[in-house]
């Protein structure tokens, strides 16, 4: 039996062309007795009827802010409130704009600023609304404010373009639901032996940062954020409370982790900060050892000076700050170190410097393709010595990582 079965789903349909496959949607949570109110903007009303989503859903369909029945019949605060989940799909560009930026002028958009859910939105749009830059803003800012984004898929589009920006299908957006709640939900029906982490907080540094060299340079490195994402996602699973700081990535947030986004290594350490107390700290981004001090506040334009001079200041150093907390630490602190020599020698003087719990150290000489790549094989560093794990997938390499930190939390608490 499906997970969502006697859930009871808000759903807010806006007005793309993918809406007709939200009719299917509809059929398809009914089919799992899902308890589905469905919300249509003004202008979903033009891709579908509110008859056919009514019929189909077995409900009244709600579309109107100022409707004296509505408001009598289920105030819009209340119906903001009175479901587990609240899905936007699909989520037009229009709809995460106001989402984001906290406007509230219809009733769908009044009912994502109202709702005491963490919403989560399916977005659908042509490649080039989906890939501008304030379309990518506004998912960032929904994602840093706990909202998941499913999807979207990429491929053929209704508009004939081709890229990212497709609904993904109604069996797709069910499986991510299903998986979703399964980690939200602490009391889930899986055997506390596969949640060893459940009621535990755990934060996670991913990616690389940019720092900036005027306002359209940055200086960053190869991080793709695939082990630091792989290994929030095995954190949630086993049941933490899981944090994701994220340097910029193209990667998609993993179910039941908030992710907060950030560029600069100052932004996150204070993002690090901010999401403190936690049991768990994994530092795994690439965080850059330098920032321009002279970083300029307009464009460096070519001159007859020659290039410009730039000054490098240390960054914070994030793991260290936090190992060395004399309040409030982590009980385990684990950083990475990605080395091209002397792996383990560099890995324990890592861990005696920087007074961390575990280091997991990987090898990233010109022969492995760790960046980027979807394998690795890293040498796990503490006091009791180093184990070398086989080479595996990120996946696995993170679940096993999440099981290890389990038992020395538990030795330690
Ligand atoms: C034929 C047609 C198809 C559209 N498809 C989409 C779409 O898939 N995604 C999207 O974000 N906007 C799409 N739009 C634009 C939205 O309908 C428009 O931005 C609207 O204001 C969204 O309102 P809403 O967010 O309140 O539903 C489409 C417009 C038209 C005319």
């Amino acid at each position: 039996m499906s997970n969502l079965s006697g859930k009871h789903i808000l759903l807010i349909v806006s007005g793309g062309i993918a809406a007709y496959k939200t009719l299917d949607l509809i059929r398809r949570l009914r089919e799992r007795n899902v308890i589905v109110t469905a919300v249509l903007t003004k202008a979903a009303k033009q891709f579908v009827t509110p008859l056919s989503v009514a019929s189909l859903s077995g409900r009244q369909v709600y579309d109107d802010l100022f409707s004296l029945t509505d408001e009598t019949e289920m105030g819009h605060i209340q119906l903001s409130r009175a479901s587990d989940l609240v899905l936007a799909a699909p989520a037009t560009a229009d709809l995460m704009a106001k989402a984001a930026n906290g406007l509230a002028d219809d009733l769908a958009s009044t009912l994502l600023l109202a709702t005491d859910k963490a919403p989560i939105f399916v977005p659908a749009m042509n490649v080039r609304m989906w890939l501008h830059a304030a379309t990518q803003r506004n998912v960032a800012a929904l994602k840093s404010a706990g909202c998941s984004v499913f999807g979207p898929a990429e491929g053929e589009m209704a508009c004939g373009e081709f890229g990212p920006g497709r609904m993904l299908e109604p069996l797709e957006i069910v499986a991510a639901l299903e998986k979703l709640i399964a980690v939200r939900s602490t009391g889930s029906p899986k055997a506390p032996a596969s949640r060893p982490l459940a009621g535990r907080r755990a934060i996670v540094t991913a990616g690389p940062t940019r720092e900036p060299i005027d306002p359209v340079r940055y200086i960053s490195n190869k991080s793709s954020g695939k082990q630091g994402y792989a290994i929030a996602a095995a954190l949630a699973t086993a049941g933490a409370e899981t944090i994701l700081v994220s340097g910029p990535v193209d990667l998609a947030t993993p179910a039941g982790v908030r992710v907060n986004s950030v560029e600069s290594a100052v932004e996150m350490l204070d993002a690090v900060k901010a999401a403190l107390p936690a049991d768990i700290f994994v530092s795994a981004a690439a965080v850059a050892d330098w920032r321009v001090k002279n970083a300029g506040t307009q464009k460096t334009k070519k001159g007859s000076d020659g290039p410009p001079m730039l000054e490098l200041v240390e960054n914070p150093d994030i793991l260290a700050t936090v190992a060395q907390m004399t309040t409030g630490r982590p009980n385990l602190v684990v950083g990475f170190a990605a080395e091209t020599e002397n792996l383990v020698p560099n890995a324990q003087a890592k861990l005696a410097r920087k007074k961390c719990d575990l280091i997991v150290a990987n090898d990233v000489g010109a022969e492995q393709e760790i960046f980027g790549g979807d394998r690795n094989r890293v040498v796990i560093v503490d006091a009791a010595g180093a184990e070398p794990w086989p080479q595996a997938s990120k996946a696995e390499i993170a679940t096993r990582l999440a099981a290890l930190l389990a038992k020395q939390l538990d030795d330690r608490t």
